[in-house]
């Protein structure tokens, strides 16, 4: 029999299931009845499956619009699912009540915003910004100790002590990021949720700071939900990866799988954005075909408008995401049709 370390480690640190985010995105109440319009809801999210083992990447990736932040923040309460369980570390979040329990779950997770310009107070010295985490979760006592903690913080992110002193307009973009880091991990998380972490950044300093995530990760034994649109970047990052479009997942398979061996026909789509996939910063050319309204999606298969392979049957039905052999799992009439011979 299992251990309870054993089961501890073999359950997944985030699972989330049938996860759906709508948005209620009718004209006020009086202007629909004037004008004889009806409610109008936006599928941000419909009904996800993924889990992430600890100590690994996860990344989702797809184009702007799919719902990848929406993802996001219902992972780490900024949003309430409109269905759909969100599990972590084998509890189910929802199920959580006393307040000690949710403030151990918010100093698990932490997150860290595509934007280090506007998710840093700027009116705060870093001292502060980096220092909040840990009197808010009262992790250390005395002005003493918080202060050698921000310094010890810094020095892992590659900044030096002294920059508790400045304010975050007194940085360069990358060390913005930087900063962000080190208040994630000031709540000392297993967790992290990175939003699009470095693509307001240079190239240059894009590499710095993924490297930087990594090395933390194995450092602390962190565990990513990694966003990104842009499949170099996760090919870096990620162990496995989620193809996103129109508010589902199109095809869940390891990092290497998605890169050499891409099933679905979005996936190869964008991997044919990628002009090299060695990040040479090359500018990426946009997907080809015109994303569809998420309010106004199209019949069957959200995918078939663009999908040089669609039939009858993907006009007319979505596809489910299905687990081949292999263990990918993919939503294509195409494939799984193939796979069933
Ligand atoms: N609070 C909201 N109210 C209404 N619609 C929203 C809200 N948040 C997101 N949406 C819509 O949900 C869909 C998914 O948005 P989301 O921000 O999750 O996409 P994304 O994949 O992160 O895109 P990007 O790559 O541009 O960041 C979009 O159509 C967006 O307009
Ligand atoms: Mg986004």
């Amino acid at each position: 029999m299992a251990t309870p370390d054993q089961l501890k480690t073999n359950t997944p640190l985030l699972r989330v299931t049938g996860l759906k985010r709508y948005f209620d995105v009718s004209e006020p109440l009086l202007n629909r009845l004037l004008e004889g319009k009806s409610r109008l809801i936006l599928k941000a999210v419909i009904g996800i499956d993924f889990k992430i083992n600890r100590g690994q990447t996860f990344a989702l990736v797809g184009e702007s619009g799919c719902g990848k932040s929406t993802v996001a923040y219902l992972v780490v309460g900024l949003y309430q699912p409109t269905a759909g369980k969100i599990e972590f570390d084998g509890i189910d979040v929802a199920s959580l009540t006393s307040r000690a329990q949710i403030a151990l779950l918010r100093r698990r997770m932490a997150m860290i915003f595509q934007d280090p310009y506007a998710s840093l107070n700027p009116r705060w010295r870093v001292d502060a910004i980096v220092g909040e985490p840990i009197r808010a979760f009262g992790l250390l006592k005395g002005t003493q100790a918080i202060s050698r903690r921000i310094g010890e913080l810094l020095t892992q992110v590659g900044l030096s002590p002294a920059d508790r002193e400045k304010y975050p307009h007194e940085f360069s973009g990358g060390q913005r990021q930087r900063i962000s880091i080190a208040r994630a991990l000031a709540s000392e998380p297993d967790f992290i949720v990175c939003d699009e972490p470095t693509s307001a950044l240079d190239v240059s300093v894009q590499a710095q700071i993924l490297n930087l995530m990594k090395n933390l990760q194995k450092k602390f034994d962190l565990s990513y939900l990694f966003i990104s649109h842009d499949l170099a970047v996760v090919r870096h990052m990620a162990d496995r990866v989620g193809v996103m479009y129109l508010g589902r997942l199109c095809e869940v398979a390891p990092v290497d799988a998605i890169f050499d061996s891409p099933l679905h026909p979005y996936t190869r789509l964008l991997l044919d954005t990628i002009p090299d996939v060695e990040m040479t910063g090359r500018a990426t050319q946009p997907v080809a075909g015109e994303i569809p309204n998420p309010i106004d999606p199209p019949s069957g298969c959200a995918f078939h408008p663009r999908c040089p392979k669609t039939t009858d049957k993907c006009r007319r039905e979505g596809p489910e995401l299905t687990t081949l052999d292999s263990g990918v799992q993919v939503a294509c009439h195409a494939i799984s049709a193939f796979s069933e011979k």
